[in-house]
């Protein structure tokens, strides 16, 4: 596995694995990897034929309250899981080497409307941050196929958005949640806490599968729901920053007439912002 840290480098190799005609699937990451990342590595190996994962904590998604600094990095660990899962190539640029101008003046791409709403309300600056990371990303590795975690279903359905509406010539695959077996989205997050915090925050993914039963029996009114999830996670330690039952292609409130919802979630433990989500779909 060749690991890449300039923008010419990749370059090079991207044009001759283009040259060679292999299907080039990318895998963009923040590192600290879990087997949430590997199962997009996993699905990346058996769409394409040449993997490219990246990793770069990227600072223009962190607002100046965020963890950027303490972000957790483990380049050793990173690199052999990769290896092992049989990814081509690791991209692992500086931040000069992805921002030579310097931060504040670089261009920046931005959804309107989907981003503003769920963790857009609490984190203004964070998905113009991702797009426009994701974007350039896109444009040095101009994969075929590009692979993004169900778990940051709000960051996947931006992402979606973005490759459509700039016309990128990109698919889009999302992959499903992995959860550990109390049902704990894997997060590099979830470092952050420690074994007692771990089970409480085991009840995120608890107040959804609660949420999504009640709407399978037949419950409609969508802001009672809300408000016995908020209940439940105050009652268990967490402090809810959003929980929203939604229509799953434009995040809007949920209508009663909508066949595919997403319950979105996010809530605090400690300083800890923790988010998760679960699809619903009914067939009437
Ligand atoms: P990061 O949090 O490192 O996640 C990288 C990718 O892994 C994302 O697509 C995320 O949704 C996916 N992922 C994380 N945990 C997962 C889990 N438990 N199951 C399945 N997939 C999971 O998301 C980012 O980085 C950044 O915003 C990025 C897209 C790299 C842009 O900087």
């Amino acid at each position: 596995m060749q690991i890449l840290n300039t923008r010419d480098e990749l370059q090079d190799l991207r044009a001759q694995v283009r040259r060679d005609g292999k299907k080039i699937g990318l895998v963009p990451t923040m590192g600290n990897l879990h087997q949430g990342h590997l199962a997009l590595v996993d699905a990346a190996i058996k769409d394409c034929d040449f993997v490219l994962a990246s990793i770069f904590a990227n600072p223009l998604q962190f607002g100046p309250e965020e963890d950027f600094e303490n972000y957790p990095k483990t380049p050793g660990s990173d690199y052999e899981k990769l290896e092992q899962s049989g990814c081509n190539v690791v991209f692992e640029p500086s931040v000069l080497e992805l921002y030579p101008g310097g931060l504040d003046n670089q261009t920046q791409v931005t959804v309107p409307g989907l981003s503003e709403r769920h963790c857009g309300v609490s984190r203004p600056v964070h998905f113009s941050g991702v797009c426009t990371v994701v974007s350039k990303l896109f444009n040095l590795t101009m994969p075929d196929t590009a692979f993004f975690g169900q778990k940051d279903y709000q960051q996947l359905q931006i992402i979606r958005k973005m490759t459509a509406d700039l016309c990128l010539p990109i698919k889009v695959v999302g992959v499903p949640t992995v959860r550990d077996n109390n049902g704990l989205a894997m997060s590099s997050r979830n470092n952050y806490l420690n074994n007692s915090q771990l089970l409480i925050a085991s009840n995120l993914y608890t107040s959804l599968e609660q949420a999504k039963v009640k709407v399978e029996e037949g419950e409609r009114d969508y802001s009672v729901l809300e408000a016995q999830a908020i209940e439940f996670q105050t009652q268990i330690g967490l402090k809810t920053d959003y929980f929203s039952i939604c229509n799953a292609a434009t995040l809007e409130p949920a209508t009663q007439t909508d066949l595919h919802l997403v319950i979105l979630t996010a809530a605090w433990l400690s300083p800890t912002r923790l988010i998760d989500n679960i699809q619903v779909k009914l067939s009437n």
